[in-house]
């Protein structure tokens, strides 16, 4: 079977990086989760007092890119590749929602951008890859064979990420969420550079009433169909 590039853009939580592993694990492509780069990059700028509250001292964050080594490593028991900042594994604290309410805001920076994008078209160059994102089947791969966009209302995708983080422990409020939900869904769609938009050759996908079952069948007879044709 022929290697191809996925690209699985969408608004936030709504199942992208759950899809993206289903399918690099049947197909046995590379995952790689887009999204926890610029969160990495977040929490390190959370580590250096670079951003808070009340400040966010761009051109500091900017000079340290330099100093930001991120690194996926694969975990044979979870099954997927857990991120690495700077060697030390932040796969938990960077799915914080403290990290979630700094990340758009680091994800509007062009220098950022442009770093983390060149080190995700490496990843993807042999093909064989499932990227989730922004900007993936934009930006990131716009050459990609098969580009998904995933929606689901405002409400279901808070829900899912707030089981989400209740499940593993963090205190978090169900308004809380949801603000945080549609604060990066304004940020992400309307920033300068690389905006969160669909791509016009992507299959639309909404999930708000779709199990996980019913979302992996559909797209994966999809992924089947194309790689049969190519
Ligand atoms: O919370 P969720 O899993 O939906 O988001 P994520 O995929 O972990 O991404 C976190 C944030 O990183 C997004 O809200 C965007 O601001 C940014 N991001 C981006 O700008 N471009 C990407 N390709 C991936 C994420």
């Amino acid at each position: 079977m022929k290697n191809i590039t996925i690209a699985i853009d969408g608004f936030s939580s709504t199942g992208k990086s759950t899809i993206a592993k289903q399918l690099a694990n049947k197909l046995l492509y590379v995952y790689v989760d887009s999204g926890a780069m610029y969160r990495a990059v977040t929490l390190y700028a959370m580590q250096h007092n670079i951003i808070s509250k009340d400040n966010f001292y761009v051109d500091k964050l900017i000079s340290d890119l330099e100093n930001i080594n991120l690194l996926f490593k694969f975990n044979s028991s979870l099954g997927f590749a857990e991120m690495y900042l700077n060697n030390v594994n932040v796969e938990k604290e960077i799915r914080t929602l403290e990290v979630s309410n700094y990340v758009s805001k680091v994800a509007e920076v062009s220098e950022v951008r442009k770093k983390l994008v060149e080190q995700q078209q490496q990843m993807g160059i042999n093909k064989g890859v499932v990227m989730d994102g922004r900007d993936i089947g934009t930006v990131v791969f716009p050459n990609a064979e098969l580009k998904f966009f995933i929606n689901a209302s405002a409400e279901k995708r808070a829900q899912r990420r707030f089981d989400e983080l209740i499940e593993r422990g963090d205190k978090v409020t169900f308004k809380e969420i949801l603000n945080n939900v549609q604060h990066r869904d304004h940020i992400d769609s309307t920033r300068e550079d690389s905006p969160l938009i669909n791509a016009e050759d992507a299959i639309e996908i909404d999930n708000s009433d779709m199990s996980l079952e019913e979302q992996f069948d559909l797209i994966y007879k999809i992924v089947l169909g194309k790689i049969n044709i190519i």
